[in-house]
């Protein structure tokens, strides 16, 4: 053990949550009565749950603690003034608008700057902030730099914007044509990869040229400032939460899923400098969430983010934190499995364009390698590809390929220990040594919108 990193989690584990034990024929049963959509299979029937990190984390003994003392008067609880202290400590924006997760902070903040035929520009949008922009009548561009669609390209900031593009689109479509910049740190739809402090210092530059608002979609901002640490050039020697702070300042607000990086199981806001726009966002909260001290939580709610918040930026608890992702991650690079590379923060890509080149995509070859695993070992991983972010006209036959076709294992904070990693390393493996046999899906029904939530589908 060095004197400065621990060899092993800083804590111990005081309360444990059984797990149910299936059978392969049974997970067989289970997948098929979920129509081979693993968001249909009851979460008890699952053994190692990697379908999401988000509001998954265990809570630490104070944040329990702090859950007994909630204030839950309605307006102007202890709890929310103890939240809002932390977050303008921690990123220096003047005001703070409690949410109950990200989503709904993405909807004011898209009320308040998109209008019909106006694009906003990310350097990948998460999909509710996508539908976001579009519900509003905007027009979602996502701008990534070509190294971050290259699964097999070592680089480490896959996460950044090109900032050519970013500038040359602008001046094609005229700024006035232009709600916003939003930039996702850590980039989730591509692996969780970071976005530099150099990067975002360009988006600045750019958006002060043109006079363009700059926000953060922050759900793992904790996670990207570790990177940061870990790989930009002179800020080695600075804490997680220094280099969240410069994050931060580059742009004029935030929105915040709470539910990754603020370790609690619910929760989220959005922060801003303006104060016109902070007006306008709290008559939206009104409307939409409850008061402005409460914003949809409980005051207990309040006060386990406002500790989470803090816990996050411990450079041991994140330490361990990206050390467990990179272990599974490096097992499977161990085994010759594709993966997204270099590895992210919150989760492990499988990139079935070479996992499962025999299955083309628009035959779901994300939602096969999720069957299999589960039956497998009752792992839930999720699908981020054509299912997904792809279309195909029945009419037509024409369709629109995702760009990426990934297999996400997200891992829960402070959930899983390294026995559980090793259990999905080996049951992915197992499943890659057999992958010709694996065969395409076919829908059976889907919704219009976001299909690959409820969508039904079935072997072929
Ligand atoms: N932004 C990012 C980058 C996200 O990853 C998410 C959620 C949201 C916004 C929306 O936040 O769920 O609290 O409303 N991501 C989850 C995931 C669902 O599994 O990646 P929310």
């Amino acid at each position: 053990m060095t004197n400065s990193l621990p060899a092993a989690e800083p804590y111990r584990i005081k309360v444990v949550e059984p797990l149910k034990i299936t059978t392969i024929p049974e997970r067989e049963q289970i997948m098929s009565d979920a129509k081979y959509n693993i968001f249909n299979i009851p979460a008890e029937d699952v053994y190692i749950d990697l379908l999401t990190d988000s509001g998954t984390s265990a809570m630490s003994q104070d944040q329990w603690a702090g859950i007994m003392l909630g204030d839950e008067s309605y307006a102007g609880c202890r709890n929310w003034f103890h939240l809002e202290e932390t977050i303008k400590d921690i990123t220096g924006y003047k005001y703070v608008i409690p949410t109950h997760q990200g989503r709904p902070a993405e909807n004011i903040l898209t009320k308040i700057h998109i209008r019909p035929g106006m694009s906003a520009l990310s350097n990948m949008f998460f999909d509710t902030t996508h539908a976001n922009v579009q519900n509003k009548g905007g027009i979602a561009r996502n701008l990534i730099a070509d190294q971050g669609l290259d699964s097999q390209l070592d680089h480490p900031f896959k996460g950044n914007i090109d900032i050519t593009r970013l500038e040359s689109f602008i001046q094609s479509e005229g700024s006035q044509n232009i709600s916003m910049i939003l930039i996702t740190v850590t980039c989730n739809n591509n692996g969780g990869q970071p976005v530099s402090l150099e990067n975002l210092r360009a988006v600045r530059k750019v958006a002060d040229k043109y006079g363009l608002p700059f926000f953060l979609d922050a759900a793992r901002f904790a996670e990207n400032a570790y990177f940061i640490k870990l790989r930009e050039p002179g800020y080695s020697g600075k804490s997680i939460k220094e280099i969240a702070r410069e994050m931060f300042s580059c742009a004029d607000g935030c929105t915040m899923s709470s539910k990754k990086d603020g370790l609690v199981n619910i929760g989220g806001f959005l922060a801003l400098n303006d104060e016109g726009l902070f007006r306008q966002a709290q008559s939206f909260l009104i409307q939409m969430e409850g008061f402005i001290t409460y914003g949809g939580l409980a005051g207990r709610d309040l006060e386990a983010l406002s500790i989470g918040l803090n816990e996050v930026l411990d450079e041991h608890y994140m330490a361990n934190r990206v050390r467990q992702v990179h272990y599974l991650g490096n097992q499977l690079i161990e085994s010759g499995i594709p993966v997204m590379k270099p590895l992210g923060g919150h989760c492990v890509m499988l990139d079935m364009k070479h996992l499962l080149p025999h299955i083309p995509q628009e035959n779901f070859p994300c939602e096969a390698f999720c069957a299999a695993l589960y039956i497998d070992s009752g792992t839930r991983a999720i699908g981020l590809g054509q299912l997904a972010f792809g279309s195909e006209d029945p009419q037509t036959g024409q369709i629109n390929y995702s760009p990426l076709e990934l297999v996400r294992l997200a891992i829960p904070r402070r959930v899983y220990t390294d026995n559980h990693m090793n259990v999905v390393a080996s049951s992915v493996s197992r499943i890659y040594d057999q992958r010709e046999q694996l065969r395409g899906m076919r829908i059976v029904w889907a919704p219009d919108m976001l299909r690959h939530f409820t969508a039904h589908l079935e072997p072929m």
